[in-house]
């Protein structure tokens, strides 16, 4: 089986580079590190690449990069991939970082591009906006979230962190509580990217930075039930919702089939589970339940 390690970065398309550009360079902090006309690739002040933006029509989802662990033969992916009637291709020179992917889609049309080998970005020690870490997970609204279930654990090891009834899944490929997961109920597209900020401190300082510039939350700060991250989130220049958050449930050793002990947890110990519909989506009160 492919065992996926962690979420690189997204492709997203944008009808205004220039704009999106100046958004997450300015305001979310990340560095241009390869740019040409119609393209370029940002990564985060520590190194990783988070994103590339790509001149289009519509602001969409285009690509979600993952990696597989290091040395790892892409031919072996492919042959994977080949006994299981998938197309793919293999693309050279991706981003500054990633000089080799294999390409084929999930089971939502979605392209992944997964690599094995990563170089860093130079890190760089100003001080520009939000400066998260890295990021996080990537959610999107589907028509049937088990059929992305059954794909990302049985394709490509993710394992299952949770569900809300049978219309959203959370599911995790590292100790994050989740990296990708997936709603029902509205038309099929991106619902939000998240970054992850260190601690709770930085998502003050992050509120601050959105609204000094006018990008006012929509949501938050709150503490999620499902995952318990501390997140808000706002819209950024071409409509899309960004998600910033911290303190994520942490399933530090598999084997333990536990997330990390936390005071807020609902249940000691907090194992993976299916949520009732009821469940608040916000843990400190009744707003965004
Ligand atoms: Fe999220």
């Amino acid at each position: 089986m492919i065992s996926v390690k962690r979420l690189g970065h997204v492709t997203l398309t944008t009808p205004d580079l220039q704009r999106q550009l100046d958004y997450y360079q300015t305001i979310i902090g990340l560095s241009v590190i390869d740019q040409t006309r119609d393209r370029a690739v940002l990564a985060t002040k520590l190194g990783l690449e988070t994103l590339v933006l790509q001149r289009g029509d519509t602001a969409s989802l285009a690509a979600i990069a993952l990696q597989i662990a290091p040395g790892t033969e892409l031919s072996a992916v492919g042959r994977e991939l080949t006994g299981r009637n998938i197309p793919f291709e293999i693309r050279s020179g991706v981003t500054p970082g990633i000089a080799s992917a294999i390409v084929f889609k999930d089971v939502y049309g979605t392209p992944l591009e997964l690599f094995s080998d990563y170089a860093f970005a130079k890190g760089e020690r100003q001080v520009v906006g939000i400066m998260p870490i890295k990021l996080g997970h990537v959610a999107r609204f589907v028509d049937s979230a088990r059929a992305g279930e059954q794909f990302y654990t049985e394709l490509l090891g993710f394992r299952t962190s949770d569900w809300r009834t049978t219309v959203s899944v959370f599911m995790r490929c590292g100790p994050d509580h989740h990296t990708i997961n997936v709603f029902e109920g509205e038309k099929p597209g991106l619902a939000h990217i998240a970054f992850e900020v260190k601690d709770f401190s930085e998502l003050q300082r992050a509120c601050d930075v959105l609204a000094g510039n006018e990008f006012k939350l929509d949501w938050g700060p709150s503490r999620h039930n499902i995952g318990h991250n501390i997140a808000c989130y706002h819209k950024n220049s071409d409509g899309l919702r960004i998600e910033v958050y911290t303190e994520m449930d942490q399933m530090k050793d598999e084997t333990l089939g536990y997330f990390e002990p936390r005071p807020w947890h609902e249940d000691m110990p907090q194992r993976p589970k299916i949520w009732p519909m009821s469940t608040s989506r916000n843990y400190w009160g009744l707003w965004g339940s």
